[in-house]
């Protein structure tokens, strides 16, 4: 499709010989915000691990503005400006809030424009500035999440995976995150977002997605999701 950022076809992926993800085909188009939501264990984590090359991919394909990159590595991927930001582990911890974003920009040879997206990033989590010299071990849960995605946005990347950027956090640190979340599509990078808050997750996307036992159960419009009473019943409960 042309207006396809990136777009998975038929993925099927899991560990080993365990196949998780069931033939799943996600698109996402230029500067939109997806919702890929879904019950624990539905396979949302593995459909992105998939998609980028750190999952057995056992059949389907990825291409990204128009280029097959089934077969290109994770490192290749970022570099190629698909960023990816795991649920968990998503920063060093024994390393500087600054040495993490320095680590998102480590292939990148021109460091003056490094420095000058540094301070893109203390724009858009001014906090992360204030802790520039700590280590990332002292952080708060939102803060380390700010920190995660910081460094994924010093690669530059044109698309960026979430995944579950809001888990654990306060429900106003969640507000908060999801408006910065917002604020990065709104500059020009296409996001397709996991996320435990499925509600909100949907409000704010442009379109969204349904996992739930490793098969797209619905896809949709937000709001025609929300609005959907089966799938209500089926997980969204009160979130
Ligand atoms: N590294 C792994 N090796 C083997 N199986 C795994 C691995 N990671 C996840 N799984 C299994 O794959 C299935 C899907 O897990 P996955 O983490 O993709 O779900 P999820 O939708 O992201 O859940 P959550 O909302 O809890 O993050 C689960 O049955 C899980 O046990
Ligand atoms: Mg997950």
């Amino acid at each position: 499709m042309a207006d396809s950022a990136l777009q998975a076809t038929d993925i099927v992926g899991g560990y080993g010989k365990a196949v998780v993800v069931q033939g799943v085909s996600v698109r996402l188009g230029r500067k939109e915000l997806v919702a890929l939501v879904g019950p624990n264990g539905s396979g949302k984590s593995t459909l992105l691990k998939s998609i980028y090359g750190l999952a057995s991919l056992f059949s389907g394909t990825v291409s990204w503005d128009g280029r097959d990159i089934t077969r290109v590595g994770p490192e290749e991927k970022a570099r190629l400006g698909i960023g990816y930001v795991p649920q968990v582990d998503n920063v060093f911890p024994d390393l500087r809030v600054r040495e993490n974003l320095e680590m998102g920009s480590y292939f990148r040879r021109d460091k003056a424009a490094v420095l000058a997206d540094m301070e893109g990033v203390f724009g858009i989590f001014p906090v992360l500035r204030e802790r520039r010299e700590q280590m990332a071990s002292t952080l708060s849960g939102g803060e380390r999440q700010m920190l995660a995605i910081g460094r994924a946005l010093m690669a530059r990347p044109s698309v960026l995976f979430l995944d579950e950027p809001t888990a654990a956090l306060a429900p106003k640190i969640v507000a908060e995150l999801f408006r910065r979340v917002r604020a990065i599509r709104d500059s020009g990078v296409s996001i397709l977002l996991v996320e435990q808050h499925a509600r909100k997750a949907l409000e704010i996307a442009d379109r969204g997605y349904v996992l739930v036992a490793g098969k797209i159960a619905m896809e949709g419009g937000g709001a025609e999701i929300l609005a959907n009473e089966d799938l209500k019943r089926v997980f969204l409960g009160a979130k």
